[in-house]
């Protein structure tokens, strides 16, 4: 739930990567996304132990839609972690912090001709077909390019992770790949074999996100183990890799109990390695992991503008950012945790924090348990760190807050506070078209 660096002083003053709350505030100004280097860092190193001792060693792909900019890019490279995009705008982000593009997967439901091109182009090291429309489009992107596109077949397992609807993807019932039902994903892979310009590596199935149990991830690897076992009995097709996403859980709330990832990762690589016939070699392990490096890595500093308390008895506290920078709560119910910077933990009471939007909706905690606070404290968030600034919006015309990285004392921007300039970069003067 909190940075690995979290601490609080005397003052009850609170320190993330040894640099206060308060300085970080005074220096970018607030709301203020903040990452911990350190967190970041125990986290992939967490999984690229479990990696490590794979036979053959997996592979990381770090998920961009987490949270994504240009230095995140090149702090992704430096550690020699893969990098999973989903747009043409990761891509490109990639592209500008000089990735390793062979170490790039490329996904998404929806690939335009152009995304899919660019992708080809650059050599990303796998392009993730998720329909046989798409499927034939690669195929003919790669004739065009007089090369063969390395290619996953995205296969939907019909496994339902405990986690919420919105964040479910490996039911049969999904907008993401071919279902392993009714011959779908037999249909997929007859087709992928027979397209002259397509290199079919293997499979991928993610299963949704922050999941807590062990079991969804071993009965994934099992599901696609049983299909490349039938898939090698019937057409003698091997694959070289299978790529299990991410959706490792992490902790939001005291109550959450996230997995140990390492564990999680060595039993399905066990999966795998029992699986595999005598004479092939167990396929690579490729993971996709998002949340689980940044989220409780990330912190976002608020700055509290009011304070009421309405007929029934309701405690409000308004801050200054919202749903603009963190639209988990609103869309699917998200629960944080927060404090107020500079008071004792001690004696809690029950607060509603509400975000600055136009929207009712726009509550950040319903139910939070707060020290006494007033305006112009500081509230800290915590757990902020994915899909908050990759989520971020210009609802109500309101800047995206500046992302900074602190580590050992030290604090640098990642990236900048939106300013009205750039909120306006894109518009052009009214014109009377007649
Ligand atoms: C294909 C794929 N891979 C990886 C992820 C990352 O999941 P998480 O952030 O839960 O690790 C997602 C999330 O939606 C995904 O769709």
């Amino acid at each position: 739930m909190f940075p690995v660096t979290y601490r609080r002083d005397e003052h009850h003053q609170i320190f993330i990567g040894g640099t206060s709350v308060k300085d970080l505030a005074e220096t970018y100004g607030t709301p203020l996304y903040v990452l911990d280097y350190a967190t970041m860092l125990q986290r992939i190193r967490q999984f690229q132990s479990a990696l490590d001792k794979m036979h053959p060693p997996g592979e990381a792909f770090y998920a961009g839609k987490a949270f994504l900019c240009t230095a995140m890019a090149g702090f992704l490279n430096e550690q020699r972690w893969g990098l999973d995009v989903v747009s043409g705008g990761e891509l490109y982000t990639a592209v500008k912090a000089k990735f390793d593009m062979a170490k790039i997967v490329f996904h998404g439901n929806v690939k335009t001709p152009e995304e899919i091109e660019t992708a080809l182009r650059y050599g990303v090291g796998y392009v993730v077909a998720d329909s046989l429309d798409e499927l034939l489009l690669v195929n003919e992107t790669a004739r065009r390019l007089d090369m063969q596109a390395p290619v996953l077949l995205r296969l939907t397992p019909g496994i339902e992770a405990h986690t919420h609807a919105f964040i479910r993807t490996g039911q049969f019932d999904s907008k993401f790949g071919f279902a392993m039902k009714d011959g779908i994903h037999d249909e997929a892979v007859s087709v992928a074999l027979s397209l002259s310009h397509i290199k079919l590596k293997g499979f991928h199935a993610h299963i949704g996100s922050q999941i807590f149990e062990e079991d969804p991830f071993v009965h994934n690897a099992q599901k696609l183990m049983g299909f490349v076992l039938r898939l090698w009995e019937q057409r003698e097709f091997w694959p070289e890799v299978l790529d299990i996403g991410g959706g490792f859980g992490v902790q939001y709330t005291p109550g959450d109990d996230p997995p140990d990832v390492e564990r999680v990762l060595l039993k399905v690589n066990q999966t795998l390695r029992t699986m595999t016939p005598s004479g092939c070699q167990a396929p690579k392990l490729l993971i996709e992991p998002g949340r689980s490096i940044v989220a409780e890595a990330g912190i976002t500093i608020y700055r509290v503008h009011a304070t009421k308390v309405v007929p029934g008895g309701r405690h409000y506290v308004a801050v200054d950012g919202g749903m603009g920078d963190n639209i988990r709560p609103a869309l699917y119910q998200a629960v944080y945790t927060a404090q107020v910077d500079g008071k004792s933990v001690e004696r809690l009471f029950p607060y509603t924090v509400a975000g600055r939007y136009c929207e009712s909706g726009d509550i950040l905690i319903p139910n939070a348990s707060l020290a006494p606070i007033e305006t112009g404290d500081y509230l800290v968030v915590f757990g902020t760190g994915a899909y908050n600034y990759a989520m971020s919006s210009n609802y109500n015309r309101v800047p995206r807050p500046a992302v900074a990285l602190v580590s050992e004392g030290q604090s640098k921007l990642w990236v900048k506070r939106e300013t009205y300039q750039d909120l306006l970069s894109q518009d052009l003067p009214w014109q009377n078209l007649g």
